[in-house]
């Protein structure tokens, strides 16, 4: 018999509305007031839609938003880390009552949810920034997003009539409730989770079959939301997976599936929300290796995985496997990590920079940094850009 992982909270949400209910809630819609979403705010409302965020079953009210920055906990306790809210500006709340309803529109004034507005408040962006991504600095890309947005927040239940709201990698974009039918179909219990937002190298790959050694299934879960400027676009990853998957990967023990979420790069703290969302898509364990959802210097190697010890693992409810820094050694002759290697073993070290460099002159790095399936895939999407 199968049995699923629960999602966060017991139940999983599902805030799409159709049918006869859609038709009437879309009717209604029209004479109320609009906002108008893009990026990371389209992508927040797909992950709330689907109930990839259960049990956010909409955007925070204060005392979410406090709790989770604060504490690292919804008012009801459980473990959330990343505060999930709809800012505007004072000028556009100022028409807004409480106890009313907002559409949410896109940019072509499609009517893609209506919100139960249940409260409007202030929030302290310095206060957000220090405790959630432990840094002030604007150069930080989620502090600089975080600055950049309307200083109110609204908060309250969304119901959504669209299901998808991007419809890019339609064959990809599966809600938790499909992934979790997948696995029951191919009969998984143990599923391992994969969170990336670059192109798969070799330690990713070492990661994720060593882990999928002890598991029945592993699902590649790229994130395909925004990120910032200078990270891979999610259309050449997405090719960079398939070759991958094509060639390196085992097809009835690997599933490839995209993550609508927006890229925050809060470390630590992005690292728990990542793995509670995997729990949402039915996952029983997930990857955490070095410097998780980091940018630049601001959280140490491993603070991702450090900051597993503050929840009890049943609280969580998801399974972290924790990887040291991956690498290739040539005097070995294998990937490993310093937790295999023997003491003093040599390392293929090459920076993301130089790798970039040769990339861009057209070169393929080593395979034993990429696969050169991966690294053509790559250089042809550069040739592509610089001709564009
Ligand atoms: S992330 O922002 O999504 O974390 P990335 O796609 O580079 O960035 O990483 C995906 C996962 O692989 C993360 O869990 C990260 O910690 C892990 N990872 C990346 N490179 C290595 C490496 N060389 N050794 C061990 N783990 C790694």
């Amino acid at each position: 018999m199968q049995t699923e992982i629960a999602p966060h909270g017991g139940k999983l949400i599902n805030a799409f509305v159709s049918g006869d209910a859609a038709a009437a809630l879309r009717e209604r819609a029209q004479s109320l007031p609009k906002i108008h979403l893009a990026d990371r705010r389209l992508s927040d409302l797909e992950m709330i839609g689907c109930g990839a965020f259960s049990p956010l079953n909409g955007f925070m009210n204060r005392a979410d938003y406090d709790n989770v920055v604060v504490n690292k906990r919804l008012a009801n306790g459980l473990p959330w880390t990343i505060p999930i809210t709809l800012a505007v500006t004072s000028d556009e709340a100022e028409s807004l009552n409480i106890d009313g309803e907002v559409a949410l529109v896109d940019k072509f004034e499609n009517i893609l949810a209506v919100m139960h507005l249940e409260e409007i408040y202030r929030y302290d962006r310095e206060r957000e920034a220090r405790l959630v991504y432990r840094t002030t600095d604007e150069a930080h890309p989620g502090v600089r997003n975080l600055y950049r947005r309307g200083d109110v927040h609204l908060g309250g239940r969304i119901q959504v009539l669209q299901e998808r709201v991007d419809t890019t990698f339609p064959e990809y974009r599966l809600t938790p409730e499909r992934t979790r039918r997948a696995f029951a179909e191919r009969g998984w219990r143990k599923i391992v989770g994969f969170q990336t937002r670059n192109p798969i190298h070799r330690a990713h790959e070492y990661i994720t079959k060593c882990a999928l050694e002890t598991m029945d299934g592993l699902l590649i879960h790229p994130l395909v939301g925004a990120t910032k400027d200078d990270d891979i676009p999610a259309e050449t990853r997405m090719k960079c997976y398939e070759v991958l998957m094509q060639h390196y990967y085992p097809k009835d023990r690997v599933m490839l599936a995209v993550l609508p979420a927006a890229m925050r790069y809060a470390g630590p703290r992005e690292a728990i929300t990542h793995a509670l969302v995997r729990k949402n898509y039915g996952c029983t364990h997930f990857i955490v290796g070095r410097d998780h959802a980091g940018v630049g210097n601001y959280y140490g190697t491993f603070d991702a995985q450090y900051i597993f010890d503050e929840f009890q693992p049943a609280e969580l409810g998801i399974t972290p496997l924790m990887f040291d820094h991956a690498y290739y050694s040539p005097s070995v002759g294998s990937m490993g990590t310093d937790k295999t290697m023997p003491p003093g073993a040599e390392k293929v070290t090459l920076s993301g920079t130089k790798v970039r460099q040769m990339l861009m002159d057209g070169q393929i790095p080593p395979p034993e940094f990429t696969r050169p399936e991966v690294a053509q895939v790559l250089i042809d999407a550069m040739r592509a850009k610089k001709q564009s």
